[in-house]
């Protein structure tokens, strides 16, 4: 019953560029036992910050398996509506699976939050007081080798969630050396970045596929011969600009945040998680600006850090950093954002 009302749901929001591929298929079925646990951060400040009530609506951007989701619908119990989006069809299913008990209050759709101004414009009777982004990717992303996020496992290398857009190996096959340094760099801050560049250069040739193992190969290489250690895996930085820029990360942020600030209500908060310093840069200036404008009240001077405990819970939570601004205008044009060029 619940998946009925899912489906019907996803069908009524017809003219925001959905396609077939958006209502989840029958046959997108998760493995038996799956483990669909995405730990929510920041949960505590978050909900101390944009202070929600009965009754109020949300939307949460990035929906993932939920997580934070449950805790708004909680607090908005028992009639605040819920728009929660996702691009990636898994994670829409292990939300609409945690999100049954509160079904009849959460609209489930699957498209970019790049998209909302023209969701909202079908989405009439929600008058969101919230409207949330974690960004980043759900465990899901980093664990599972169908998405080539991985290095535990030897898989494609893909990264994209959704169907649109290059493939990790299409860019580490067509870039230049220069350009995958510059994006190691950029994206990942990673200080070997031009000599792991020189290696896939020239071992890509040889390669007939290139796969998680073989580019998480390649870095452990270059951090053995350098000596470095670290405790995390010493593919993750590259692996992670690889996941940014095959995203389109920053460019979705900055085409979200005017649009979320147009799309909430008058003194409805925006609420955005990152795990990235080029991320929360961007959040942090164009906030700013609004606020220099009188457009909206900075609600978190300095961004929200998982505390010890939460960290040692949830080492995930180590860079995220929670940032909210609250509207103060409803008549603001909102400007557009400006993303630095990086020349990759
Ligand atoms: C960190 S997870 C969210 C976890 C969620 N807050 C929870 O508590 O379970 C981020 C999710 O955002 C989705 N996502 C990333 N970029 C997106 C975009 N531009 N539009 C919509 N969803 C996006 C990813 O597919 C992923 O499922």
């Amino acid at each position: 019953m619940f998946k009925n009302y899912f489906i019907k749901n996803l069908l009524k929001i017809k003219n925001c560029k959905l396609k077939i591929n958006t209502i989840i298929p029958n046959s997108y079925n998760l493995p038996p036992n799956y483990m669909w646990s995405h730990t929510p951060v920041l949960t505590n400040e978050l909900m101390s910050v944009v202070a929600l009530k009965s009754g109020d609506d949300a939307i949460d951007a990035t929906v993932g398996g939920g997580g934070h989701s449950k805790i708004i619908l909680e607090a908005t119990a028992p009639f605040g509506k819920l728009l929660a989006l996702d691009t990636d069809l898994k994670s829409l299913k292990i939300a609409s699976i945690n999100l049954k008990p509160y079904k009849g209050r959460v609209t489930f759709i699957n498209d970019n939050f790049t998209n909302l101004s023209g969701i909202m414009k079908k989405e009439k009777n929600i008058k969101a007081k919230l409207i949330l982004a974690d960004l980043g990717p759900a465990l899901w992303h980093l664990t599972e080798s169908e998405y080539g996020g991985s290095f535990m496992a030897d898989s494609s290398l893909d990264m994209r969630r959704g169907e649109e857009g290059k493939t990790a190996e299409q860019i580490l096959r067509t870039f230049s050396a220069e350009k995958l340094a510059k994006l190691f760099l950029v994206y990942g801050e990673e200080k070997l970045a031009g000599e792991i560049a020189g290696f896939i250069y020239q071992d890509r040739k040889r390669v007939k596929q290139l796969t998680t193992g073989w580019l998480a190969n390649i870095v452990s290489y270059v951090y053995k011969k350098h000596r470095v250690r670290q405790k995390s895996h010493p593919a993750t930085k590259v692996f992670q600009a690889l996941r940014i820029y095959v995203n389109r990360e920053l460019d979705n942020l900055a085409d979200f945040l005017p649009q979320a600030f147009a799309a909430i209500e008058f003194s409805g908060k925006v609420a955005i998680i990152t795990f990235h310093a080029l991320e929360d840069r961007l959040v942090k200036s164009y906030f700013k600006s609004l606020a220099r404008d009188k457009a909206v009240k900075i609600l978190t001077k300095h961004a929200f850090q998982a505390s010890y405990l939460e960290q040692r819970k949830n080492p995930s939570s180590r860079s995220a950093k929670l940032r909210v601004a609250e509207k103060l205008s409803s008549t603001f044009v909102w400007p557009k954002v400006e993303v630095q060029e990086f020349g990759i």
